[in-house]
């Protein structure tokens, strides 16, 4: 007896939701070579949403100052927006607690932190790591 399986179909957006999520992105709104640019070297720079560039405009504007380490007004702005990022960070993972979220500067630093970190703690003499 054979039962016919339904066919699945990839589930597809509407190439209006792509060039919704294109408009959000300035710097893609330019031809290079006259074609529209398609930008594909995210690992070293990824380009940011028109959300992101206006609250650091806002943030390099109204509240620039050092984090955890001043008294004053900005500071105090800097800091509480520092603390509520990591906040929105820890639920958008699912991250038990706020504290689980470690701002770096970049892949090698986050790579180097859980190697001696987590790897120190962990990795012995012989095992082997697989990385992508
Ligand atoms: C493919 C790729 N992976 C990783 C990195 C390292 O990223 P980061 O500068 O955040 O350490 C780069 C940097 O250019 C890269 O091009």
């Amino acid at each position: 007896m054979s039962v016919a399986l339904p066919v699945l179909k990839q589930p597809r957006l509407a190439s209006s939701f792509w060039d919704d999520v294109r408009a959000d992105f300035p710097v893609l709104h330019q031809n290079v070579g006259n074609k529209p640019l398609i930008y594909l070297d995210n690992a070293a720079t990824t380009h940011k949403p028109r959300a992101v560039i206006d609250v650091l405009a806002r943030f390099y504007q109204q509240d620039n100052s050092n984090v955890h380490r001043g008294l004053h007004a900005l500071s105090m702005r800097s800091t509480d927006g520092y603390e509520a990022a990591r906040i929105r960070s820890a639920k958008f993972i699912n991250a038990a607690e706020p504290e689980e979220i470690v701002f770096t500067r970049g892949t090698t630093e986050s790579i180097n932190l859980v190697a001696q970190s987590w790897g120190a703690a962990n990795l012995k003499k012989g095992d082997v790591v697989l990385i992508t």
